[in-house]
Formats: C-alpha cells, structure tokens, sequence
C-alpha cells in the first residue's frame, strides 16, 4: 500500500482498494476461525467524532483490539478542538501520542488539514462530502455476493446526492463499475466529484450515469442501494426533504426493475417507510447486515495498510 491516508477514495488507485478487499477478506477469514493477527500491537488509534455513530465507533474499537492495538474515543464535546483549538496544534499534538487518527466530522478540509499538518495516517469515517471506509465495506459484500467481481456490475444509487452517493462514484469508477446515481433536481450530487469520477471512469472501463429518474438509473442494477433522506447535520430540513423525496423510495415496484439477482444495500442507520420499505430492506434481497458487519473488515485492512508500517 502506497498511500499514508484515506481521505477520498478518489486518491487512491484500483490496485490500492483492490489490495485492501483481498486483505480484508483474509482477515475476516482468520477471525472467524480464531487466527490471531496482531498486526497493530502496541498500537493506538484516536476517534475523533464530531457526529454520532453506532457503527463506525464499534467497527473501529473492537478492530483495533483485534488488532492488538487499542483505540481512545474522542468526543469533540470532550476535547479542546470543540472549544476552538486549531486543527494544526490538534495534528502536532495528536501525533506525539498516537500511531494513526480516524475523524467524523462536517467539513472534508478539517480531515484534510489534519493529514497535512500530523504525521501520521489519518483516516476519514465520514465528511459531509464523503465515507470512504463504508464503500470499502459495501465493496467486500458485492465481491462476497457477485462472484467476487466489481468490474462491469451495474450498481443503482437512488436517493440524496449526499457523501454515500459521492463515495460510490468514486468508488465504483476506480473499479471499473457502472454506477447509476438518482436524485431529485434539487439534491443532485457535487459537480466537482461527478467530474472527479467521469474521468476515473474513463480510465478504468467505468461509466457513470446521473439522472433524475429512479426507473432509468435502477434498470437491470446488480447492486441497488440507498441512504437516509436527511443526514446528520440536517435534521431542520426533514419536512421540505421527505416531500421531495417522495419517489425515490425504494420499494417493491421500483426494485423490480433491476436484475433478478440484485442485491440491496444500505450504509445504515435505515428509515423504513421513507428511503425504503421493509419488504426491500428486511426481504431476501438485502445484504445489510453482512454490509455492516464487513466495516469491521475492511477498517482493519485500512489500518493494517496504513498503520502497520
Ligand atoms: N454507516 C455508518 O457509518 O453508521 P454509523 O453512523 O452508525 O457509524
Ligand atoms: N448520509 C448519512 C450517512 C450515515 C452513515 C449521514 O451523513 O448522516
């Protein structure tokens, strides 16, 4: 592995994520057969969470003790940052004490800035613009139900263009996938990523598609997935969203027009009723489980990449 963060799945290449699923993959092997793999002993990873969660926190905490690290969790309520100390005395402090960061947080330039003033790896659990360590996860699961492929599958995004739907663009275009992204007009996705990842596409046999028609983006998807209407920071604008939401859900009707065998995902936590109804989410189709029991995974394959050195 060549890279010291991760930031954007954007900078990294298909042969890094390609390294790191197959990683991934062997260390989910050797822990559910009792296979010790301390690659992270002495080790101590900081948590840095501007925002809530239940996933990313635990995938990482119980990763890094199986790592034989340790992790601390940082609540910015807790620590000096949320009263206004800078990013850069936070990076040079954080660095003399620990062996790798993970942030939550609202603004992608406070992950980047701490990566450009710390010295050690930095990685981002979820921006407003993206979450790179979810995708890494949803990407085991389709290789796990596809055949162990990614290149060439259709995979539907239907929803807001928030950071999943930026994520999988940039994902799925470095692995050479077609992704299909649906918004409603008013929520489409940054222009700057969509551009970012026509041009991965380009380069890697990809293709990207952004409509704003459910039917059209999910017809013949291998992998259909979604996401919360109203992410965490815009809970203010529930009622105006769930309005302009209202076809985008996915559901029995719209889901049966992707191929017979597709799959469906959610980074999770789900709304059943709004994004998505119970007959999808909870139906023979959905994989969302094991997509978020593979963050456990595929972190450990991301700190053992970035933090083994
Ligand atoms: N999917 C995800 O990141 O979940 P949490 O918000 O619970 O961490
Ligand atoms: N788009 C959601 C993802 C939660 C894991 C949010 O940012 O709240």
């Amino acid at each position: 592995m060549n890279q010291k963060h991760l930031l954007t799945l954007h900078d990294w290449s298909a042969e890094d994520i390609k390294e790191t699923l197959d990683l991934a993959d062997k260390l989910k092997y050797e822990q559910k057969n009792g296979i010790e793999h301390h690659h992270l002993k002495g080790k101590t990873l900081g948590m840095i969470f501007t925002k809530s969660s239940t996933r990313t926190r635990v995938s990482f905490e119980v990763g890094m003790y199986q790592l034989g690290g340790s992790a601390l969790f940082l609540s910015s309520n807790d620590i000096q940052l949320g009263r206004g100390e800078t990013i850069y005395d936070t990076a040079n402090v954080l660095s003399r004490f620990l062996d790798g960061i993970m942030i939550r947080t609202f603004k992608q330039s406070d992950v980047e800035e701490l990566a450009q003033f710390g010295s050690i790896p930095i990685i981002n659990g979820l921006t407003d613009l993206v979450h790179p360590c979810q995708i890494l996860a949803d990407f085991q699961t389709v290789r796990e139900h596809k055949d162990g492929q990614l290149k060439g599958l259709k995979l539907a995004y239907i929803g807001d263009g928030n950071n999943m739907a930026h994520s999988y663009l940039y994902g799925g275009a470095k692995m050479g996938m077609e992704v299909a992204i649906a918004t409603p007009p008013a929520y489409t996705c940054d222009e700057q990523v969509v551009k970012n990842a026509m041009e991965d596409a380009a380069a890697n046999g990809g293709k990207i598609t952004i409509t704003t028609d459910p039917q059209e983006a999910i017809k013949n998807a291998d992998v259909v997935c979604t996401d919360t209407w109203v992410s965490m920071g815009q809970e203010a604008d529930k009622e105006e969203k769930v309005k302009a939401f209202s076809a985008y859900q996915v559901n029995k009707e719209l889901f049966s027009l992707a191929d017979d065998k597709a799959i469906f995902l959610h980074c999770l936590p789900a709304y059943r009723g709004f994004e998505v109804t119970e007959d999808i989410i909870d139906g023979p189709m959905s994989r969302v489980f094991d997509e978020a029991e593979n963050r456990l995974h595929a972190q450990k394959a991301v700190m053992v990449g970035l933090m083994a050195k």
